[in-house]
């Protein structure tokens, strides 16, 4: 896909603020400092497009990137951020479920995973909940020029091995690399995928 112009549009507090449905919609979510609004930054090859820290829990509210006036990509607060008090952390992913649930545009939602860890319950827990409620997802290995190929590939497939007790398909599964610029391409022409079959 090739992209002609991207515009940050809008930050909102909740699901009630968001942009109206003119578009579909692609969301990324994931552990806090997982790589979301790198990814971001690295699918449109803009690094002031998002803000990244190294500081878990830098993206608080859910962001809206419109691209080539067709579709939007949005940037969501990570969830399992362990440094914010028991309510605020309720409220945030209160806030993530009742988007995910109740967003009618949305095509797809990536699920970013460490790829350096092994499954992490949490991540688990999330993919499995947004299977029970027929979300289509894809799943995106980010930081995979942390880790040598061998444990790559082994962390994937105990990914896959946890997955399948729970799934009878898997999803797409995406490798990336903000800092090496990888997976880029792989995850853009699947968007496109998606779009075009949704214009047949
Ligand atoms: P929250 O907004 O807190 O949920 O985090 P996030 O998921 O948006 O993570 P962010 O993109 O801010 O990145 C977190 C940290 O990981 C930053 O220090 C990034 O530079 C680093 N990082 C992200 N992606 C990669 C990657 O592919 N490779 C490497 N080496 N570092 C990465
Ligand atoms: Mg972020």
């Amino acid at each position: 896909m090739k992209i002609n112009k991207v515009e940050f549009l809008i930050s909102c507090p909740s699901l009630s603020k968001c942009p109206d449905l003119n578009y579909p919609e692609f969301a990324l979510v994931g552990r806090s400092n997982v790589g979301k609004s790198s990814l971001i930054n690295l699918l449109f090859n803009n690094k002031k497009l998002a803000k990244i820290s190294s500081t878990p829990g830098k993206t608080q509210l859910i962001n809206y990137f419109e691209i080539n006036n067709k579709w939007f990509l949005v940037d969501l607060p990570g969830y399992g951020w362990a440094k914010v008090s028991k309510t605020t952390r309720a409220s945030w992913s209160k806030m993530i479920q009742n988007y995910l649930l109740k967003r009618e545009n949305l095509f797809c939602v990536f699920v970013l995973v460490d790829s350096r860890l092994d499954p992490q319950k949490i991540d688990i827990e999330f993919i499995n909940f947004l299977g029970k409620e027929k979300i289509p997802i894809a799943l995106v290995m980010t930081k995979i020029d942390k880790i040598p190929k061998r444990e790559l590939e082994q962390n994937i497939n105990k990914l896959k091995t946890e997955l399948l007790k729970n799934w009878e398909s898997l999803p797409e599964i995406f490798k990336s690399s903000s800092s090496k610029k990888i997976g880029d391409k792989d995850i853009l022409n699947y968007i496109s995928t998606i779009l075009s079959n949704s214009l047949n």
